[in-house]
This record gives structure tokens, sequence and C-alpha cells, in this order.
């Protein structure tokens, strides 16, 4: 008995022994690379402050392109060169291909399936696979291109006049935002009308999904925290996913019904319909909560990323009018006095399509974009352990004047002049929906969603600022966190530009 329990002792010391000898030979490894001293405990956490992409762009000039931090006791590596990035996001995708389990992110994504949390592997490789080929390819959004005219119109547009008519400001966010949620939920789940309840329902669980997912969790630094929840953050996000598990069951069931009954059409079927009808990984059913996971990526990925790049883009022009000016000659040569702008129109908007590049560009949809080694991995010539978080260092290289002319300044002509594609495959200081295998699912939507909604608010509107500010006083700085949203709303008075014969012709109230 008394042997048993030595021999026991030995192997737990043992254990803890080799653990502290890997996590040793992990830190000498990841001190090759250069980067500020880390404190004991919290490492370099007390130096990123409120704008971690910012104090990055600010640390890589005395660090370099290639950069270690600790995170707590997380160790990250941080990458900020065109060439670095194309060597993490294209040469070295697969052994990079994870993202971080965040404590939250367990509960946010029903145990990590679906798409934004999920690990690599099987299921993330076929419900990546579900979205780029079944829900979000140009030939399933073609199919719900009407849905999204009669949205923008009732949405988007209605507001805007009504507030025309009273005198009354637009936050310019809002409105698009709640126009493209509830174009979302008639594309997954009803293809007729959806209320304003279930809209604004869905609005809040979305925020607060990315609320949590992006707050400052000390379990995800300090793992021995994590049985104790301090925060409270586990909890809250418990809260909200019952919400949501409540109202998209009853969403399934519907479907569920509806398909046992009659065959629905291809042409008829919505997002959910589709899922239900797709076979699973080895043919299996897609599992419900694999299903559901799926609608919440597509939700609270899209409609913030969207809007939130329209108010940037209308902050920009107000700031520039000579660039106002020359998208509405555009307008006026392509779209003329007698219509709105159609989605067919886009391809022939050049000019606009690089307002909203060099807005992605200027005001970076995501600061930081993050994965994981899965194995270890050479980045840079230097030797990078399993688990290290890689920070893609979006923000900096953005703004970098090595990678761009004037890069300090709002020019979206600096497209006609050295063209870059959204794609992410060739120039990669230019990477807004990011690039590789975990490259946004939804950047076909969302060139269409930006594009086409700051083409029709401008073609549609005269823009001014309330109260006599001046566009000079616009302040632009910027809440920290998913996609670096406008901190202060912008809120405009609107004054129809078209005569009302046009808007009449919509059937809109002017
Ligand atoms: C202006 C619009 C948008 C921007 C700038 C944007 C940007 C991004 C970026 C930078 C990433 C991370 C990519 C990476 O790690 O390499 C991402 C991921 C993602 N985006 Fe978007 N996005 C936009 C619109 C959308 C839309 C409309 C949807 C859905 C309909 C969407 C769904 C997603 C999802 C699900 C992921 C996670 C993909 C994965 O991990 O496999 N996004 N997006």
């Amino acid at each position: 008995m008394g042997f048993w329990w030595v021999q026991v002792g030995i192997a737990v010391v043992a254990a803890i022994v080799s653990f502290f000898i890997h996590e040793q030979k992990k830190r000498l490894k990841l001190h090759r690379i250069p980067g500020p001293a880390p404190l004991p405990v919290i490492g370099n956490l007390h130096m990123l402050g409120k704008r971690p992409y910012r104090t990055i762009y600010d640390l890589q000039k005395t660090y370099g392109s290639i950069m270690r931090l600790w995170l707590g006791s997380q160790p990250a590596v941080v990458v900020s060169s065109p060439e670095l990035i194309k060597e993490v996001l294209k040469d070295k995708d697969l052994q990079l291909a994870e993202r971080p389990r965040g404590a939250v992110s367990r509960y946010v994504a029903y145990d990590l399936q679906g798409l934004s949390w999920a690990p690599y592997g099987e299921d993330w490789i076929h419900a990546r696979k579900l979205c780029m080929r079944e829900l979000l390819s140009p030939t399933r959004l073609r199919q719900f291109q009407e849905v999204r005219r009669e949205d923008m119109l009732q949405y988007g547009l209605q507001p805007i006049l009504d507030a025309a008519a009273q005198g009354t400001t637009v936050d310019v966010r809002t409105i698009v935002k709640r126009y493209l949620y509830t174009d979302m939920a008639r594309m997954m789940m009803h293809k007729s009308k959806v209320d304003a309840k279930t809209v604004i329902a869905l609005e809040d669980i979305g925020r607060a999904v990315v609320h949590l997912v992006v707050a400052f969790n000390l379990e995800d630094y300090f793992p021995i925290f994590r049985p104790l929840d301090l925060q409270g953050y586990k909890k809250t996000t418990k809260k909200v996913m019952k919400k949501y598990d409540d109202f998209v069951s009853k969403i399934i069931a519907e479907h569920r019904d509806r398909a046992n009954g009659t065959a629905v059409k291809e042409d008829d079927k919505d997002f959910v319909d589709v899922l239900l009808s797709v076979p699973g990984i080895k043919s299996q059913p897609l599992s419900e909560s694999a299903l559901k996971n799926i609608i919440l990526d597509i939700f609270a990925s899209s409609a913030d990323s969207i809007s939130e790049a329209i108010e940037w883009a209308m902050c920009e022009l107000l700031r520039h009018p000579e660039i106002m000016k020359k998208a509405r000659v555009e307008l006026s040569m392509v779209v003329g006095s007698d219509r709105l702008v159609e989605e067919s129109d886009i391809p022939q908007l050049p000019y606009i399509y690089n307002i909203i590049k060099e807005t992605l560009r200027f005001h970076s949809g995501s600061g930081l974009t993050v994965r994981v080694a899965r194995e270890d991995v050479q980045i840079g010539g230097y030797e990078v352990p399993a688990g290290t978080f890689i920070f893609v260092a979006q923000w900096a290289v953005s703004r970098d004047p090595r990678y761009w002319e004037r890069a300090d300044e709002f020019d979206p002509d600096r497209f006609v002049k050295a063209p870059k594609d959204v794609h992410g495959i060739s120039s990669f200081e230019f990477i807004p929906f990011g690039s590789g295998r975990r490259m946004c699912v939804g950047i076909h939507l969302g060139v269409i969603g930006t594009v086409l909604g700051l083409a029709q608010i401008i073609h549609c509107f005269e823009w001014e600022l309330p109260n006599g500010e001046k566009p000079e006083d616009i302040d632009m700085d910027e809440d920290p966190g998913f996609t670096l949203p406008k901190l202060i709303p912008l809120n405009l008075l609107a004054t129809p530009r078209l005569p009302p014969q046009v808007f009449q012709a919509y059937s809109l109230n002017v």
C-alpha cells in the first residue's frame, strides 16, 4: 500500500517537473524573438492599453516586424509586415488555422461548433464549406436580391425619409444596422416578413455576444482563475445563449414542420431550410447545435461590420467634399437622377468601391486578426511552439508609411494608382477580410452591402451635421473591440436629393 503511494507521488512530481521543463523550454525558444521585457505574472499585459492595435504599431517600431509578447501566462507572437503576414496566413496557413479558445467562446459557440470559434478539423471544414457553397455563394445571394432590395427601401430609406420630413437627425450606423439585421433575419429564417420585435431581440443578442467575446476576460490569460468566473462573463454568456437558444429552437421547429408537410422548392428556401436539407459529415444530418451556431456566427459577424464601415465612409466623405463630389459624378453617370441604385450597378461604381476599400484600410475593420499555432512552427526564421497566439497586426500594416504612400491620408485614388483587391491573395499589406483558410466567409455579401449601402445613401440624400457643427470637428476616435466602430455615433441631417416622384415610384412616402 505504502509503496503504491510512493509510486504515485513520484509520478506526480515527475509530471510537474516535466511540465515546468517543457514550459521553460517554450519560454526560452520564444525569448529569442525580440520583444519588450515581460513582468512576472502579468507579462506584457500592462503595456497594451485600451487600444492594443495602436500600441503594437508603436512597439514594432522598436522591436521589428516580428515581436514576442506575454499575455499573462499566454505566449503571443505579433507579425506586422506583408512578408511575415503572407508567411502566417498563406505559407503556414494549415499549421496556424486555429482560433484561441477563450473562456466564454465554449458557451457562445455550443461547445465550439460552427465557424468562428470552432477548432480546425472535420466539423469546421464542413461548416465552412456549407457557408461558402450553400449560404453565401454568389448564386444563393442572387436568389435573395429582391429581399435585400425590399429591405433597403422599407427599413433603410423610409426611416431616413421620415426623419428628413420631421427635421430630426439620423444615427447612420443604427439605421443601416437595423436594415441589415432585418435583411439577415429574412434571408436566414423567413423569406416573408419579420416583425420589428424579432429584429430588435436579434440585435440585442448579437450585440451581447460580440461584447462577451471581445471582453478582456482574466481567465483567458490566467487559467488559474478559470473555475471562479470572477468577472461573471460565463454566467452572462449562459443567460444570453439561453435567450438565443429558445429563439432559434422555435424557428428550427417551425421549419421542420414546414419541411415535413410539403417539400420546399429550391428557390423558396431560406438559410435554415438549406441547413436542414444538406447532409452533415459522413452523410449524417447536420447536428442541431452546429446549425444554431452557424446561424449565430453569420448574424453576429455581418450587420456590425457592414454598418460600421458605412458610418466611417460617411465621416470621411463629409470631411472630404471633393471625394463626395467625385462619387456623385460617378453616380450621376451610371444611375442618373430618375431611379435608385440597384445591385446590378455595383460593377459600374469602381470609385465608390475604392472609397470602401480605403475606408477598410484606414479604419481597418479588424485591428488584430488572431490565430493559434496548432503545432511547433517556424515564423520569420524563429521557432514558435504549438499553442502560441499569432496576431496579424492589420491596423499597423494598414497605416505603415513603408507600405503606403501618405499613409495617414484618406485617398481612394491610391487604389487606382496601385490597384489591390480585397481577397487576401496577393497584397498582404491590405487584408480587410483576412486571408487563407480562416478568411471571412461573408466577403461577397460584405462588398455588396458596403458598396450598395454607401452608394444608395449618398445618391438619395444630401447630408449635413446638425447644430452648425463642422466636418473637421467630427470625433474620429474608434471604440476598441472586434471591428473598431466609431466611438461616438455619427448623427446627421438628411435632405432628399432626388425628386419626390422617384421615391414614390418605389412606394416610399416622401
Ligand atoms: C465589411 C464587411 C466585413 C469585414 C471587413 C469582415 C472582416 C472579417 C475578418 C478580418 C475576419 C477574420 C479573417 C481571418 O482570420 O483571416 C472575418 C471572419 C469572419 N467573417 Fe467577416 N467581415 C465582413 C462581413 C462579414 C459578413 C457579411 C459575414 C456573414 C454573412 C461575415 C462572417 C464572418 C465569419 C463567420 C468569420 C469567421 C470565419 C472563420 O473563422 O472560419 N463577415 N471577417
